[in-house]
């Protein structure tokens, strides 16, 4: 085993005040308790498991159910995962305040991902309405419920930046680019957080998985990652430091590897990067098992020294491998583990318990009366609906097909998604109610006049047999049944809406798949469907990008609908009847063909980037390089028009400012908002730069005809990268800036940076 070097030196952040977790008369408070405490006590904090316990029956008096009791008593374990309610976690404190000698309560987490009742749409979908405020408030109302039903800490954002839609937790993350998940990671904290999180309606942030989990090989989950230090600083650290920034309390460290070091285990990232570079004041909890997986890693040789490193290397807290709570006291008491990293553990998670004010009262959270009232608040529906709507991305629209005619008199809704009132929920779904969503179907109906008759058929089911959290699923590949009544469904409307798209637990985690079209007969249906009716809108419901090239050149007009929460039926209507002018645009490219992944806008030059008469330049033989929908496109019913962007000088000094503005006009007939997009390219570095790089985007909303200036401001900072040099800095040198729609219509022009 190599040896693991540590100076007590990074147990002290260097800049401990600024993310406001650190308060002088909390730490205080901190030190006193960790004097009174036993080196058990102090293990005992570090320790969580998930609960299986019966909480709201009779006291166990034997078996593993009783053990855990006892533990919990006995001041054993510091939290607990996935006890939610405001019974069940009154009663889960009760037995460590009122049971344990110090009487330190426990702290609860669970993950709200988007939704503890109230689902929003899956993050990879809020991601895509680039509106931080919605965002923000997403996260809010998570919180608000969450901390209504005992939960104190979720183990949200997920800011793994993904650029893999094989991937399967590309729908629990901001998507391909480091500058909006910097942003969305921010805004997540400060919902779930809020202003103060002592609050009774704040819970704690955990940014994750830190770090480097979206680039596992080939889109595999868990897979093995080979990162450089450049891709690291450049691409996979910026939504983390900005959570740190933000204050989020907690971090939770991955499964996956780095260039032979497991995440878990890995010193340069918990010690060096995290608590030493950024300050961070928070605690770090493993990844479930993540500790013991050291072992099938081949990184150590048991339990016992996946303790001994993870504990070295900054993982503070142990989820679910029972390695501190085994070996921690041990590893003390023969000196392998120097009691001081131990105390600095609790520290940080007796800081946050603090925080939250469960010292001052830890049962503030759990409180029946008003758990029933804040899971039935119905401006929770409302903000729901209102971020559905704001993440739907409009793909293709031609010949004004949408949106629909209110006043036709037959419109067709087909397709295994058409009535499914759970895919919409999607993944991670905390306390969501089963079948709760509204359905496509509902939506359409909701939203016709009396005069039109809506049909139904499912056509052909997506999926069979068991679907859930833990189960594979298996695609309909041979059941046809339902394909006539879809055809003749078809046959006699106006218009077809079709859902298609992915099963609500087809992504998430374990969820990789090799394909990432339409699964099942999907394709063949609309197919059979267009044979008979041209007018066919294709409404997809998905957790990540889709590589559907056949369908997009099938049909005249596709929604991006995502996986879009409790009431995404009555989102899509809106939008398909012209109610809400759509205006979210792509976190993620589409990808013309899975072998073009990973893939990302923000790619190199090489050497070799433009066509030449041979075959000789860096491109595929078989497929074009571009994708099918860029990242940050998305139409709206109107469109918009860019003038040249005007400079505010040439040149810019390393304290300065340069201002772009465009002049952006709404040149159709329609109110609309658009999201501008400002990119910038640094010519020449001292390690290559990405031919493009978002650096700032604004929603803006205009009238028909209406003009208006959209001024962005760069500073140097915000042209900062990891250099050759390993500094964080901006060099002087060529820029170009971009400005437009989307990633890939854009208008350029030049500056230097002196
Ligand atoms: C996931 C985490 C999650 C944890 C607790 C793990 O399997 O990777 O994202 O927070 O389980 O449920």
């Amino acid at each position: 085993m190599k040896a693991l070097l540590l100076t007590v030196a990074t147990l002290v952040p260097g800049a401990l005040c600024a993310q406001g977790l650190v308060d002088a008369a909390v730490e205080k408070k901190v030190d006193a308790l960790l004097r009174q405490m036993s080196l058990e006590e102090k293990v005992g904090q570090l320790n969580q498991y998930s609960s299986n316990l019966d909480l709201t029956g009779p006291a166990p008096t034997q078996g593993a159910q009783k053990e855990m009791f006892d533990q919990v008593r006995q001041g054993k374990l510091g939290s607990l995962l996935n006890v939610t309610g405001a019974e069940a976690t009154r009663k889960a404190q009760e037995l460590a305040v009122e049971g344990s000698r110090l009487k330190i309560p426990l702290i609860f987490g669970l993950d709200v991902i988007h939704g503890y009742r109230t689902m929003f749409p899956v993050p990879l979908g809020e991601a895509a309405s680039f509106d931080l405020a919605l965002i923000e408030r997403s996260a809010r109302v998570a919180a608000t419920e969450a901390a209504a039903a005992g939960v104190h800490w979720t183990f949200a954002p997920m800011v793994d930046i993904a650029r893999d839609a094989r991937w399967g937790r590309v729908m629990e993350g901001a998507g391909e680019d480091p500058f909006l998940g910097a942003q969305v990671a921010a805004a997540r904290v400060r919902g779930f957080q809020g202003k103060d999180l002592a609050a009774i309606d704040t819970i704690a942030a955990c940014v994750k998985h830190y770090a480097g989990y979206g680039f596992g090989q080939a889109g595999r989950d868990y897979n093995t990652v080979d990162l450089s230090e450049h891709t690291l600083r450049n691409v996979v650290l910026p939504p983390f430091k900005a959570a740190v920034d933000a204050g989020v309390a907690t971090a939770m460290n991955s499964f996956n590897e780095i260039g032979g070091v497991p995440a878990t285990g890995s010193v340069h990232l918990q010690r060096e990067i995290l608590k030493g570079e950024w300050g961070f004041a928070g605690f770090v909890v493993s990844d479930w098992g993540s500790i013991g997986e050291m072992v099938p890693h081949g990184y150590v040789e048991n339990l016992e020294q996946a303790a001994r490193v993870a504990m070295v290397a900054g993982s503070d807290m142990d989820m679910e491998s029972r390695a501190y709570v085994s070996h921690l006291l041990g590893l003390v008491r023969s000196g392998a583990v120097d009691e001081k990293l131990v105390d600095d553990a609790v520290r940080r998670v007796l800081r946050v318990k603090f925080r939250l004010g469960l010292f001052d009262d830890p049962y503030r959270y759990s409180d029946a009366a008003r758990e029933q009232r804040v899971l039935a608040d119905p401006t929770h529906q409302t903000a729901a609906l209102e971020v559905a709507r704001a993440s739907i991305v409009l793909l293709k629209n031609e010949g004004g097909l949408l949106p629909l005619d209110k006043g036709a008199r037959t419109i067709a809704v087909i397709g295994p998604l058409a009535a499914d009132k759970d895919s919409p929920l999607g993944g991670w779904r905390a306390q969501a109610q089963s079948n709760s969503a509204v359905s496509l179907l509902e939506g359409i109906q909701a939203a016709v006049s009396p005069a039109t008759r809506v049909v139904h058929a499912e056509g052909a089911k997506l999926a069979k047999g068991r679907r859930g959290f833990v189960f594979e699923l298996t695609f309909n590949t041979d059941d046809r049944s339902g394909f006539a009544a879809a055809v003749e469904a078809a046959r006699g409307a106006d218009v077809v809406v079709m859902g298609l798209g992915e099963d609500g637990f087809q992504t998430g985690e374990g969820r990789s798949q090799v394909d990432i079209g339409l699964k099942g007969l999907q394709e063949e249906l609309l197919r059979a469907v267009l044979e008979v009716n041209k007018k066919v809108v294709v409404v997809l419901m998905n957790g990540r990008p889709l590589a559907i090239p056949g369908v997009v050149e099938a049909v005249s007009a596709v929604v991006e609908a995502w996986h879009g929460g409790s009431q995404a039926g009555h989102a899509i209507a809106q939008v398909l009847f012209g109610h809400y002018n759509p205006s979210g645009k792509l976190p993620m490219s589409f990808p013309r063909h899975v072998g073009q992944l990973p893939f990302s806008y923000d790619h190199k030059s090489t050497g070799r980037p433009n066509p030449v008469p041979m075959v000789f330049w860096s491109h595929y033989t078989d497929a074009p390089n571009e994708p099918q929908f860029p990242f940050g496109f998305g139409l709206s019913y109107t469109t918009f028009s860019y003038s040249d962007p005007l400079l505010s000088a040439a040149e810019m000094s390393r304290d300065g400012e340069l201002r772009v503005s465009v002049t952006l006009t709404n040149s159709g007939s329609r109110a609309g908002a658009e999201v501008a997009q400002l990119y910038v390219r640094d010519l020449v570095g001292s390690v290559t730069r990405p031919v493009k790089e978002l650096k700032g985007f604004q929603k803006v909303e205009l009238a028909a005809g209406e003009s208006r200036e959209v001024v962005f401001t760069l500073k140097a900072s915000d042209l900062a990268f990891y250099t050759a040099a390993g500094r964080w800095e901006a060099e002087p040198g060529a820029f170009k800036v971009f400005v437009g729609g989307n990633s890939r219509d854009l208008k350029g022009a030049g500056f230097s940076l002196r």
